[in-house]
């Protein structure tokens, strides 16, 4: 699981779980899919920095980065995404309501004849217009490895020109 932290429209830090849907290296990609009514989106309008967090208990790795967020709701990039996104997921972006509306009892934001099953590929033909990529450009890194001989940490920081630095720092 991952961890998507942005900058709130009232300045406050907001943190949220994510799916890590795609790592592009190459590109200094890290992406994640989302509801283009969900509020994680006017605040990276407003502030495109954000930082991802991962912990992968079995490698005793932490992972964190910080990067330039965009949303990607049209074209290729986003076609494909949906394209491989699987029909239980495509569920969710059928919701009527945006996520983060206010509601009167607890709701899970679904149109009814679907509550209980899959959508069918037709049935989620509408929920393409909520979904898009929050497409993220890495910009540096922090990787801290967990020893009982000793913990080990390194911070790469990607320049102007495109190419990465590392530095060893205590950790
Ligand atoms: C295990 C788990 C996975 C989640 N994955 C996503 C995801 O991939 N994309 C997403 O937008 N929200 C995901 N959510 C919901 C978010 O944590 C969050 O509640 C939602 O996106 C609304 O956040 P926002 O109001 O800050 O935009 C996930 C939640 C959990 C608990």
């Amino acid at each position: 699981m991952a961890s998507l932290a942005t900058r709130g429209v009232d300045d406050a830090p907001r943190v949220r779980s994510v799916v890590l849907r795609r790592v592009t290296p190459e590109a200094c990609e890290v992406c994640c899919h989302t509801d283009r009514r969900s509020g994680k989106l006017a605040e990276i309008a407003r502030d495109a920095r954000v930082s991802w967090l991962f912990y992968a208990p079995e490698l005793k790795l932490q992972v964190r980065i910080a990067a330039q967020a965009a949303f990607v709701g049209d074209g290729a990039v986003a076609d494909a995404a949906w394209a491989n996104t699987g029909l239980s997921s495509r569920r969710a972006y059928l919701a009527p309501r945006a996520p983060g509306s206010a509601c009167d009892g607890p709701s899970p934001n679904l149109p009814p004849n679907i509550l209980d099953r899959r959508p069918t590929e037709d049935e989620t033909i509408p929920a393409r217009a909520n979904f898009g990529v929050v497409v993220t450009h890495a910009t540096e890194i922090d990787w801290l490895y967990l020893a009982s001989e000793g913990h080990q940490r390194a911070r790469f920081t990607r320049g102007a020109d495109g190419a990465w630095s590392g530095q060893w720092i205590e950790p």
